[in-house]
């Protein structure tokens, strides 16, 4: 299983809310055989954000038909209820919202103590002073660059600088932390939001709309200006 923690070069995760939901297993080989890293699965609560989608029977459908590394977004209230279940269905990696949790430190040692990947990530409008306590016992921070809820929206301008500043605070506390970044993503912004110094990257409907998926992830690799430790 590929895990790519090194920073060695950026990580590709296509997220599958773009996905066709009646075909995933083909969704699953497509984002292989392009040479995406990571699968991306968007869990949608209707509380939390204004849409329902994935829970985890299905994660645990898709576990059995992929090796790839499965990063499991939560945009759910209360993740800490739904923990067991996913850690059991599989994920790799799962991410909270820090507005969701009111326990956030608790609510990372008990993913962690699974053996499984914490990550927390933060809405547009939520400042980085959430992390201040949590920088050294995450694995990934993910900065939402746009409005979760829905694919295909537009990558708020304002998020580059907001990368910016924490890819500084990492680099100074825990070099280790990827970042990611969800929302908005195309070959047109990549070099921009990898300079800024984001180093897992999220695409949705560009991924699932390139007429040729090999080639639109070459080509998100190739622009990437990625500069972080290696
Ligand atoms: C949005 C989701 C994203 C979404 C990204 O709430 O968290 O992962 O799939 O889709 P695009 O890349 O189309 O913005
Ligand atoms: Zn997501």
């Amino acid at each position: 299983m590929k895990t790519d923690t090194d920073n060695s070069r950026i990580i590709i995760a296509p997220s599958i809310l773009s996905a066709d939901f009646t075909r995933l297993k083909d969704a699953l080989d497509i984002i292989k055989d392009a040479g995406g890293d990571w699968v991306h699965i968007d869990v949608m609560d209707g509380h939390f954000v204004p849409n329902l989608t994935i829970g985890p029977p299905v994660v645990e459908s898709i576990r059995k038909q992929t090796d790839l590394f499965l990063d499991v977004h939560l945009m759910v209230e209360k993740p800490e209820l739904l923990l067991d279940a996913f850690i059991d269905a599989g994920a790799d990696m799962i991410t909270v919202h820090a507005e969701a949790c009111a326990h956030l430190d608790r609510t990372l040692n008990v993913i962690r103590k699974a053996g499984v990947r914490a990550g927390v990530a933060l809405n547009p409008a939520t400042p980085l002073s959430v992390l201040d306590y949590v920088l050294d016992i995450v694995d990934m921070i993910l900065i939402m660059t746009v409005n979760p809820g829905f694919g295909g929206q537009k990558y708020i301008p304002g998020m580059t600088g907001k990368i910016k500043a924490l890819r500084e605070r990492i680099n100074k506390c825990n070099p280790g932390v990827l970042l990611q970044i969800d929302g908005g993503i195309s070959t047109d912004n990549i070099a921009e939001v990898t300079a800024a110094g984001a180093n897992v990257i999220i695409a949705g409907s560009a991924f699932f709309n390139a007429p040729d998926k090999a080639r639109f992830v070459s080509e998100l690799r190739e622009n990437s200006a990625f500069s972080g430790k290696i």
